[in-house]
């Protein structure tokens, strides 16, 4: 008998009808996240698990699901959730998702900036306030991004590069740094300098390097204090990048502007000072959740399981 695939969660509608469309014996979980023993249960075995960033895909996890277990599809394209290491040398392939959500991501973060920026959620909220109000010179004054400012791209990926093209279309002035490209050189209408550079001249610093143990509070206290003050800081990669503890207190101490998180550090978690720390947006990790997206997300997972499963290579293997 074919080992099923096993999908830990419910994906959207089309992605559903793809894996359907397979025609092969499938386990799913529901649209809530799996507990623990849900998913040792249902990943025991399977010969593909297709997973989302919610499942942590472990040592215990690779033993539970047995010897069949040939391949972990990821719906994301961080993939700090699964043990890579652990996976290769148990000679499970992983694969995620890389590509297909950038344009997603890429306008979220955008939104991220306005509405931090042009204070749409303080407006918001301020209007359901009831209070009187008549328009006023000097009322919710925001940074004009498109006036001549500075973003700074912290990690330039397929996703920075999206974004890039986005802040190119409003005139501002692109600073990146990322491990490929040397401080000095540019490309697109990008600068690439070193990383206090970027922290020091950036209005926007965009937060888009994956979660790793060098990247982990790669803005912490110290990265902070050597951003401007009149600066904003955007968090649309994961949440352990950013010390959230060093974000709140420059945020009552008026060290930062403002700032706009996607992704916390203890996911679904959200520190309650965060929700109490002032000009802060928050969005609950949705940066990639459009729904074009989400299909071709689900359904690039779904694809690299079957071709694993059919003894071919992975579309877009973790390396
Ligand atoms: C979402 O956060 C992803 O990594 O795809």
């Amino acid at each position: 008998m074919t080992a099923p695939i096993y999908l830990s969660r419910l994906l959207t509608d089309r992605a559903m009808a793809h894996l359907e469309s397979l025609g092969v014996p499938v386990r799913v979980g529901s649209e809530a996240p799996p507990s623990r023993a849900e998913l040792q249960a249902g990943i025991r075995g399977a010969g593909a698990a297709i997973v989302t960033l919610t499942e942590r895909v472990d040592d215990a996890l690779l033993a539970a699901a047995g010897d069949g277990l040939k391949v972990v599809a990821n719906v994301a394209v961080g993939y700090d959730n699964i043990d890579v290491a652990a996976a290769t040398a148990a000679g499970v392939t992983v694969t995620n998702t890389p590509g297909v959500l950038d344009r997603a991501t890429a306008d979220h973060t955008f939104a991220l900036i306005l509405a931090a920026t042009r204070r749409v959620v303080d407006g918001d909220r301020f209007l359901r306030t009831g209070e009187p109000w008549v328009w006023g010179p000097r009322m919710l004054v925001g940074l004009d991004i498109s006036a001549g400012a500075t973003l700074g791209i912290l990690g330039y990926g397929r996703i920075g590069q999206a974004v890039a093209r986005r802040a190119r279309a409003f005139d501002m002035t692109v600073l990146a740094t990322a491990r490929s490209r040397t401080p000095g050189t540019a490309e697109d209408g990008v600068q690439f300098v070193d990383a206090d550079t970027l922290l020091a001249e950036s209005d926007v610093l965009s937060v888009l390097t994956p979660l790793t143990p060098q990247t982990r509070h790669l803005i912490d206290a110290a990265a902070l204090a050597k951003m401007k003050p009149t600066a904003y800081l955007i968090n649309t990669a994961r949440g352990g990048v950013v010390d959230e503890s060093a974000l709140i207190t420059a945020l009552h101490a008026g060290a930062l502007r403002g700032a706009a998180l996607d992704v916390f550090e203890n996911e679904p978690d959200v520190d309650p000072r965060l929700l109490d720390a002032p000009n802060l947006v928050l969005t609950p990790h949705i940066a990639s959740a459009g729904e074009a997206t989400r299909d071709a997300m689900g359904i690039l997972a779904i694809d690299n399981a079957a071709a694993v499963l059919a003894g071919k290579p992975a579309l877009t293997p973790v390396r």
